[in-house]
């Protein structure tokens, strides 16, 4: 299916730097909450579907990435005065590889440089061997109060041919160590795998459903430009089951999913009500965030950052400059309104015209006129009334204009390696997929 038309071409608004925005010109303007993402890059070994910046390293200096992560946060802290904190995602690669000292510092620094929420939400992404759970307990001491595991499967044929390093047993174990050491544990899983049927993903649902777990992610594999999946894909050797079996297992999984209490609060997630990630809906609402680390991205004060991807290089600018800051552009309007919207359309929720304003600086009617938007309805893809929502039928289109629009062909080919291509995609994209 063809994405949709008009108004996704770039909204009638003027392309000019947002610092004219009236918002900010009020006294009583308040900056809103940010959020901030540390993302560390290293793995165990590198999964064949994967273009996530991650890197396999022999050995890891940690107390120098400790002190270098320390830097760039407080370079960011430096240009966010005034913000209050609402979340902290440590994202990669595979940061329960962390040590836990390096996660605590950088939790007690955050919480030094910024005033916090009071319900500061602090994810970790885990995966599942053995040795990581064991620290599950260390750092939730450390302030992690979600963790987000890796399970990807839960069957041994399918684990091994995502070429996952742990097995069904390891990946249970770790679940019930995440539910024991925090409040809140996500779970990932991986659908329309070579050979997987509707009936064997139901039966999988079924179980990963019945494992207590209030927020599920569930994404549809991908075939990324550069992994090991893409080159066995162009030679034929990797089928994926075609179109409507996919579609199929899409709608399978949310109608499963809302009938255990896990609504679709976005395409690919899934919650018990209050469960949300509030990090990524900081992302899907077009909040403010700061990005530490290796290639991570940012949006705050109106302006777009992004680190060095590779982490020697990050490593060297942060010693250099005292951040990783590769670029760093002013966001136009005209960008502000198109994220805004793609983000939005995501949510089962919806955009809000006053968060959107707010967020943007642009009225959600100039972002999308009514024409375009009752075109849009009369294809049965957003809601002609109310806060502009993709339908059901629309959200998987919104996704997949998501992820051609974030190829970057200006992507650095010597940036990973030893692992191939790094993620073309924000950390905002990189955590929805
Ligand atoms: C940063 S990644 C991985 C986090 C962690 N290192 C792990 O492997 O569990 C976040 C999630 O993206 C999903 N993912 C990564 N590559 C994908 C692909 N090619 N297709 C679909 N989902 C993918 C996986 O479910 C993964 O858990
Ligand atoms: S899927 Fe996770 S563990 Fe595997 S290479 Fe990517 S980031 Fe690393």
């Amino acid at each position: 299916m063809s994405v949709p038309p008009a108004p996704l071409r770039g909204p009638a608004v003027p392309a000019d730097a947002a610092a004219s925005l009236p918002a900010k010109a009020s006294p009583s303007w308040q900056p809103p909450p940010l959020s901030l993402y540390i993302h560390w890059p290293f793995c165990v070994t590198k999964c064949p579907y994967c273009d996530f910046n991650s890197h396999v390293r022999a050995s890891v200096d940690h107390a120098a990435w400790r002190d270098a992560l320390l830097a760039d946060l407080a370079h960011e802290a430096a240009l966010t005065a005034g913000h209050r904190l609402a979340s902290i995602f440590f994202g990669g690669g595979t940061p329960s590889l962390m040590p836990p000292e390096t996660v605590a510092a950088l939790i007690d620094a955050a919480r030094t440089h910024w005033p916090t929420a009071d319900d500061l939400e602090i994810t970790l992404e885990a995966n599942p061997s053995s040795a990581e759970a064991a620290r599950f307990a260390e750092v939730a001491a450390a302030g992690v109060n979600r963790i987000s595991l890796g399970l990807q499967a839960l069957d041994d044929a399918a684990l091994r041919l995502l070429g996952r390093p742990h097995d069904l047993a390891q990946g249970l174990a770790a679940l019930e160590a995440a539910q024991q050491a925090v409040p809140r544990v996500s779970i990932d899983l991986i659908h329309s795998r070579p050979g997987q049927t509707v009936a064997e993903w139901d039966r999988e649902l079924a179980r990963a459903l019945s494992l207590g777990t209030g927020h599920l992610s569930a994404y549809q594999l991908t075939i990324e430009p550069g992994t090991r999946f893409a080159a066995l894909h162009a030679k034929g050797l990797l089928a994926l089951p075609p179109d409507d079996e996919a579609a199929a297992l899409y709608e399978l999984t949310a109608d499963r999913c809302a009938a255990a209490g896990l609504s679709a609060y976005e395409i690919s997630n899934h919650a018990r009500p209050g469960e949300e990630s509030r990090h990524n809906l900081q992302y899907w609402r077009y909040g403010p965030y700061a990005g530490i680390g290796p290639g991570a991205h940012g949006r705050r004060n109106r302006r777009a950052t992004q680190r060095h991807r590779k982490p020697e290089a990050w490593l060297e600018s942060v010693r250099a400059h005292g951040h990783g800051i590769e670029t760093e552009t002013p966001v136009s309007l005209r960008e502000a309104a198109m994220e805004a919207l793609l983000m939005g359309l995501r949510l089962a929720e919806g955009i809000d015209p006053h968060r959107f304003t707010a967020a943007t600086g642009v009225p959600l009617m100039r972002a999308i006129d009514p024409a375009a938007r009752a075109r849009l309805a009369a294809l049965g893809l957003v809601t002609a009334a109310g806060p502009l929502t993709a339908t059901p039928a629309g959200r998987p289109l919104i996704n997949r204009l998501i992820l051609e629009l974030a190829a970057d062909p200006d992507r650095d080919p010597d940036c990973n390696l030893d692992s191939g291509p790094a993620a073309p995609m924000c950390a905002a994209q990189e955590r929805t997929r």
